[in-house]
């Protein structure tokens, strides 16, 4: 990617190899056949990437790669093949916290200037971050239990509806009734703004197997409530998020971003909320709100800019890391763990 001098980028190639199939027969990911993936399609997905451009890596300022957090072995494999590529070309490496990538991507098409506030939605993670700046993140709520886009992943499938379980949801739910079931609402006598989605889960599964061979028309139904609860849930504690955020503009920003950001109910219920609260709501296309090298690269790009890139013998030290905090939490909490510690 090029950086624009009035702000965003051109994106010159992005080559997203995605491997659910590799995991279908398993129910779920398998770390050990990720990380194999990635051995065997990285070189490939690179080379792609680097045609399609039509750049040589002389012409490249700078390598960015994602060194967590996430499922180690396929970090391993991107920050491992990243260095071998700055050592061989002489370019500088720029480590990247996956959570930046997706806090920063709206920048890379929106007009996303900082301060905002980011609700971020993925497979792994649900946040509300204050972003005053680059690197300058304040945690105001974290989920206490799953994550959003595991919640529609394992919702998908108690359903039979296979993986990616997000956007197999939001196809089936358009043909299904969101009023028909009213599922739970998370953590409503809670102050401040977390999440929970281990409740809706529970209440899915005990709608589901309430039937014995629950019809198409059924499962649509499920899906459609289910996705309006998460929504509603998401859309409540943003606006808990909104009243507890150091936002002093006439007309403050939303940022939406990661895997589950990609879903029309979500967007368009959160744009309801910015319209009556005098927001203005900021959404990735939905290619750039799921996993995409493009926004690894924008992170390094603003990064780079910002002088922010180690010198070679930091970068080649640098370990990559399962779990690694985007924002510190807010003081006194104590949630978000793991045994290991918090995993963001
Ligand atoms: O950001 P992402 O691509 O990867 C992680 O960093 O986790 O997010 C993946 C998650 C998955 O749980 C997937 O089911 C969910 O995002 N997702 C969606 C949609 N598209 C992807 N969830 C709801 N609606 C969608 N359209
Ligand atoms: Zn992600």
């Amino acid at each position: 990617m090029r950086r624009e001098s009035g702000g965003g980028c051109r994106i010159l190639s992005d080559e997203v190899w995605t491997d659910y199939d590799d995991h279908a027969a398993y129910g779920g990911v398998v770390p050990e056949i990720a990380a194999r993936s990635h051995v065997e399609r990285l070189d490939l997905t690179i080379e792609k990437a680097v045609h399609a451009s039509g750049l040589s890596f002389n012409d490249i300022d700078a390598i960015a790669a994602t060194a967590g957090p996430g499922l180690v072995g396929g970090v391993m494999v991107g920050l491992t093949t990243a260095k071998a590529i700055c050592l061989a070309h002489s370019k500088p490496l720029i480590a990247i916290n996956h959570l930046e990538g997706h806090a920063l991507s709206a920048r890379m098409t929106e007009a996303a200037g900082f301060p905002y506030l980011l609700l971020l939605i993925s497979g792994g993670h649900t946040q509300l971050i204050w972003v005053a700046g680059l690197g300058d993140y304040r945690r105001l709520g974290t989920t206490i239990d799953d994550a959003a886009g595991e919640a529609f992943d394992k919702t998908a499938k108690l359903l039979g509806l296979g993986q990616p379980g997000g956007p197999r949801i939001e196809a089936a739910a358009a043909n299904g009734d969101a009023d028909r079931y009213d599922f739970p609402k998370p953590l409503q006598r809670r102050s401040g703004c977390d999440f929970s989605f281990s409740g809706l889960k529970t209440a899915v599964r005990e709608a589901t197997q309430s039937m014995t061979a629950p019809s198409e028309a059924n499962i649509a139904d499920i899906a459609a409530s289910f996705q309006y609860a998460a929504a509603r849930h998401l859309t409540q504690r943003t606006e808990r998020a909104m009243a507890m955020a150091p936002a002093d503009e006439a007309t403050p920003r939303l940022v939406v971003a990661g895997g589950v950001a990609a879903n029309g109910v979500i967007r368009s219920i959160l744009s309801s909320l910015c319209e009556r609260s005098g927001w203005t709501l900021i959404a990735p296309p939905a290619k750039y709100c799921t996993d995409n090298g493009a926004m690894i690269a924008w992170a390094g790009a603003e990064r780079l800019a910002a002088n922010l890139a180690p010198p070679m013998d930091e970068a080649l030290a640098l370990a990559p890391r399962a779990r690694w905090p985007l924002a510190p939490p807010p003081e006194g909490a104590a949630i978000g763990g793991g045994r290991k510690g918090p995993k963001a």
